[in-house]
């Protein structure tokens, strides 16, 4: 198998099945943040410019559990992938219905877009029999579905097996990111800084071991700063703190590389989430209060070791940012990465990325990722399933 670019691709004549990430946030009817499907018209322009006979469309959207479920329609992504590309998109009843066929013998039908892939059990069962069917839409296989290629389903796994390998290929936006991913991971110009925050240790352990050993500093902050206090005996308040995460901090700060972490030196807290925010000086937190937010110290500290940083890599906020009283901290650093132009910074995770987004820093940020856990496990791993799969073929 190789990893054959889709640059090199001859379309002229062909059926194109194409699996992408449409997984878009969704209010109702309405997509509230519409990047992954922008992220991917290019491409699909690019199928119909080269001459692609059909180009068949494959996405799943949300976590309908293998049952159909109207509220995962993908019928807002056809509305809207037909008025950016100006060209009419049919959706199909299901991803294995008869009609399918019919509409590739149509001669004026261009794009089809298959309804959600997870509406089908056997999407997510990898299922042999699921991928061969979709297999049959097509001639060739592109994959560009950089955030889903982190699961081993049908679409982006499985149905590798049913194309020869020459007709397999990967999309601009997987060799973007893997490109972006491996500058950081492989050759990081020094200092390389990490920013780490979220809910939780244990979601992230797997890439502080990772990171550690590579970067000059981890800066920590968001949720998953309070285990690290109170493993160092410090008083957190009522800010959230497991004792799984406590211990998984207190292994951290005693092994190799704890030199380099840095923890939170001032907190912004309040009595409740929705509650009055308060400066709190202090390392320590008072009684009662929940610390949402990095203080001002903090800030200080952490954009000064940003701004001469070669390398970053950021995922995770810093606080509670939905929620303005509390999205200082994490729109200071989003500043403070964007003023630092002499570096390459890759911004990685859902959260992250909306926070860049709703700064309005996006621009000035090297590469950010389309890949929440994608993007994570990626980091942790050095491959995932899907890029695998189209690497070295499946069995
Ligand atoms: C994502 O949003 O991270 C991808 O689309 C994958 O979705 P999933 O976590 O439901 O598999």
């Amino acid at each position: 198998m190789a990893w054959n670019s889709l640059s090199q691709a001859d379309l002229d004549g062909k059926k194109v099945l194409a699996r992408f990430d449409f997984n878009v946030p969704l209010d109702g009817t309405t997509i509230t943040d519409t990047t992954r499907i922008d992220s991917c018209l290019e491409t699909i322009q690019h199928f119909l410019k080269s001459g692609a006979k059909k180009v068949v469309l494959m996405s799943h959207l949300g976590r309908p559990k293998g049952k159909v479920n109207q509220a995962y329609s993908l019928e807002p992504v056809a509305t809207y992938l037909a008025e950016k590309l100006n060209e009419e998109v049919t959706l199909t009843e299901s991803c294995t219905d008869s009609g399918i066929k019919t509409l590739l013998g149509l001669p004026n039908t261009k794009i089809i877009l298959l309804q959600n892939l997870r509406f089908h059990a056997n999407e997510e069962a990898n299922s042999d029999e699921f991928a061969k069917a979709l297999s049959s839409y097509g001639d060739i296989y592109v994959n560009d579905a950089f955030g889903t290629c982190h699961r081993k389903h049908a679409s982006t796994h499985a149905v590798v097996k049913f194309f020869k390998a020459n007709d397999c290929f990967v999309g601009p936006l997987i060799e973007a990111e893997v490109s972006a991913l491996n500058n950081v991971l492989e050759s990081p110009k020094k200092p390389f800084v990490a920013i780490l925050g979220g809910a939780k240790v244990t979601d992230k352990i797997k890439i502080i071991k990772r990171l550690l050993p590579q970067v000059d500093q981890m800066l920590i902050g968001g949720a998953m700063a309070y285990p690290f206090l109170a493993a160092k005996g410090l008083e957190v308040g009522n800010s959230m703190c497991n004792q799984e995460d406590v211990t998984l901090a207190k292994m951290i700060l005693n092994g190799s590389g704890k030199e380099k972490i840095r923890l939170p030196l001032d907190h912004v807290t309040a009595p409740a989430l929705d509650g009055e925010a308060t400066a709190c000086g202090n390392q320590e937190i008072s009684e009662g209060q929940i610390a949402l937010d990095i203080g001002e110290k903090t800030v200080r500290e952490y954009s000064q070791l940003i701004s001469s940083a070669k390398t970053i890599l950021w995922n995770g906020p810093m606080g509670l940012f939905e929620n303005e009283k509390f999205a200082k901290g994490t729109f200071s650093l989003a500043q403070a990465i964007a003023e630092n132009t002499d570096c390459f910074s890759l911004v990685g995770g859902g959260d992250s990325v909306s926070a860049i987004n709703k700064s309005g820093l996006a621009s000035k940020i090297s590469h950010i990722s389309t890949g929440g856990g994608a993007s994570l496990e990626f980091i942790e791993e050095g491959s995932l399933p899907g890029i695998n799969a189209l690497k070295f073929g499946v069995n």
